[in-house]
Formats: structure tokens, sequence, C-alpha cells
């Protein structure tokens, strides 16, 4: 499950790596990155929904209105296999 592999604690190769194969082909996490299919997500945690600059999000993203954390991401990205991102098409991301 999402939790225990992106967050497994003292272990940020796990998370890395996972992002790596599962996130990566659309978002970029360093800092002044450019965006792909997704936006660059770095500093996304504490960062309020749809604010990745330069990015055009989808309304359903900018109007969902909330602040990620380690709570709202997992909600968004769903807990099973199935990712529920707000992109075009839900996507299978694990
Ligand atoms: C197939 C492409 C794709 C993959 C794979 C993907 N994403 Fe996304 N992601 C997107 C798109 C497109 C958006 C913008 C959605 C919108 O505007 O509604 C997005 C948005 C996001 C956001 C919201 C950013 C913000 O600033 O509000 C987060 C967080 C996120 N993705 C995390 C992840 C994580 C973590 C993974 C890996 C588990 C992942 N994504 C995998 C395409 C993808």
């Amino acid at each position: 499950m999402l939790t225990q592999l992106v967050f497994v604690a003292g272990d940020v190769s796990k998370g890395a790596s996972l992002f790596k194969t599962r996130c990566a082909q659309c978002h970029t996490v360093g800092s002044g990155e450019p965006h792909k299919v997704g936006p660059n997500l770095h500093g996304v945690f504490g960062r309020h929904t749809g604010k990745a600059e330069g990015y055009s999000y989808t309304s359903a993203n900018v109007n969902k209105g909330i602040t990620w954390d380690e709570h709202t991401l997992f909600e968004y990205l769903g807990t099973s296999s199935v990712c529920l991102h707000t992109s075009p098409t839900p996507m299978r991301v694990l």
C-alpha cells in the first residue's frame, strides 16, 4: 500500500525508487525543474492544491481547496491500486 511504501520511516531510498517508477514519468520534484504531464511537486507538502506556478491544473484540482499533507495526499492518490488523481483519466500507479 502506498502509505507503507512511501513513508517507511528512515527508508527514503524506497520511497525515492517508488517515486521514480510510479510518478517521475509525469512529475519532477527538483526545485525549479519544469512541469511534465503533471506539475512539478517540489515542496508539495504544506502547499495548497493547484499552486505550482505556471502549471494549468484542471478546475477539479484547483477547487479541491485543501493543503497537501500525508493524509490528503493519500486520499487523493487512493489507497487501492487505482490512483484517484483528478487527471483526465484515473490511472493505475501502484
Ligand atoms: C500519468 C501521469 C501521472 C502520474 C504517473 C502521476 N501523476 Fe500526479 N498528476 C498528474 C496530473 C496531470 C496532475 C494535475 C491534475 C489536475 O490538474 O487536476 C497531477 C497532480 C498531482 C498532485 C497535485 C499537485 C498540486 O500542486 O496540487 C500531486 C500531489 C501528485 N500529482 C502526486 C503524484 C504522485 C505521488 C504520483 C506517484 C505515486 C503521481 N502523482 C503520478 C499526472 C500524473
